[in-house]
């Protein structure tokens, strides 16, 4: 009978212990493991662990507020970073922004209210964070900007930016442009499939592509518009780029994304012409499925950008938490793929 009500408790302690995760997460890494409610262990085997851990050290509490799910860059992003966090004993609050900045504020004070140790964003846009930043410092709580940056007066709003030098991807994107034309005769029209407007990435991606050309008379600028860094979007809109006449046709497409590129690859077909051959293609992030339409020739070359960021945002994470001082920008090393380059690397991709 004792056996019988100390199992009923510690059941009920179980279910206790579930329940706490609080409802409106996206969710919840537990720090002693990756477990989910599939793999939870028996009750025995959970009280026995609650007991080896060494309950004196806290575990500490990152929420991350992601800004969506547009891309297998952003998937590739999300999993690095609860496979990190469940990695290093962190414990990860989640929550998807679903592309919208007023989801992101939302996500930044509820993280506060629930007192967790730091906040990471991956901002959607650049600009508009100076008051919840302002939020959560006043909060006492650190901030670290992942992937995207924040335009902000004041940049002790948040501690260190992990992510991409985008402008950097951009001027690569342009060198390949550059050395591909230059037996090109006569003018030289580009169309570029920009991300989500006010994006960093958009931004960046788009000035540094273009200061390759800068002193370029022959180089037009003749088609430019946003496509959200989506498949759908970027087939649509390069749809429209193409309701022009031959003469007018773009000969090279810059895509800011892979996906969007995977849907202009789309529209192309359908107009009858040959992606990688009528209209030369470079697009940015590198997924496996870039680099095999890379491979075939469909894609000219897809310059690098390293979604895997988790490790990194951990690091930075117990940095602060034990009072070290962190770089204000710490960018991954990346690299421009080539069609050689794909049929070699594209088994080695990890998204
Ligand atoms: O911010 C990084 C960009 O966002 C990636 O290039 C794109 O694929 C993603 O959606």
């Amino acid at each position: 009978m004792r056996r019988h009500v100390n199992g009923l408790c510690l059941f009920i302690l179980l279910l206790l212990l579930v329940g706490c995760t609080t409802p409106e997460s996206e969710s919840v890494s537990p720090p002693i493991s990756s477990n989910n409610l599939e793999t939870l262990p028996s009750v025995e085997e959970w009280m026995e662990s609650a007991v080896a851990r060494d309950t004196s050290t806290k575990p500490i509490v990152l929420g991350f507020s992601q800004l969506g799910r547009e891309s297998a860059w952003r998937l590739a992003n999300s999993t690095s970073i609860r496979t990190a966090a469940a990695e290093s004993g962190i414990s990860l609050v989640i929550k998807n922004a679903e592309q919208s900045q007023t989801k992101q504020f939302e996500a930044v004070r509820s993280f506060i209210r629930q007192k967790v140790d730091v906040i990471a964003i991956a901002p959607v846009v650049e600009s508009g964070w100076d008051s919840i930043l302002q939020e959560a410092k006043d909060a006492g709580i650190p901030v670290i900007i992942v992937d995207r940056s924040v335009d902000v007066q004041d940049t002790s709003l948040f501690v260190t930016t992990i992510g991409s030098d985008f402008y950097e991807e951009g001027v690569k994107a342009g060198k390949y442009i550059q050395d591909r034309m230059r037996n090109h005769p006569g003018t030289i029209r580009i169309a570029e499939l920009q991300g989500t407007s006010g994006s960093t990435p958009s931004i960046q991606r788009g000035e540094g592509f273009r200061s390759i050309f800068d002193t370029r008379t022959d180089i037009i600028f003749s088609q430019s518009a946003p496509a959200d860094f989506t498949e759908a979007n970027g087939k649509q809109v390069m749809k429209g780029f193409l309701q022009v006449p031959e003469e007018e046709r773009p000969q090279v497409l810059f895509a800011h994304n892979d996906e969007m590129a995977f849907g202009a690859i789309q529209a192309i077909e359908e107009a009858g012409l040959k992606p990688g051959e009528d209209i030369i293609i470079v697009s940015v992030d590198g997924s496996r499925k870039a680099l095999e339409i890379l491979a075939s020739g469909k894609i000219n070359a897809v310059v690098e950008c390293n979604p895997l960021l988790g490790p990194q945002l951990m690091q930075a994470t117990k940095e602060i938490i034990a009072g070290r001082t962190l770089p204000k920008r710490m960018v991954p090393p990346e690299d421009i793929f080539t069609q050689e380059s794909a049929k070699r690397e594209m088994y080695n991709r990890r998204f």
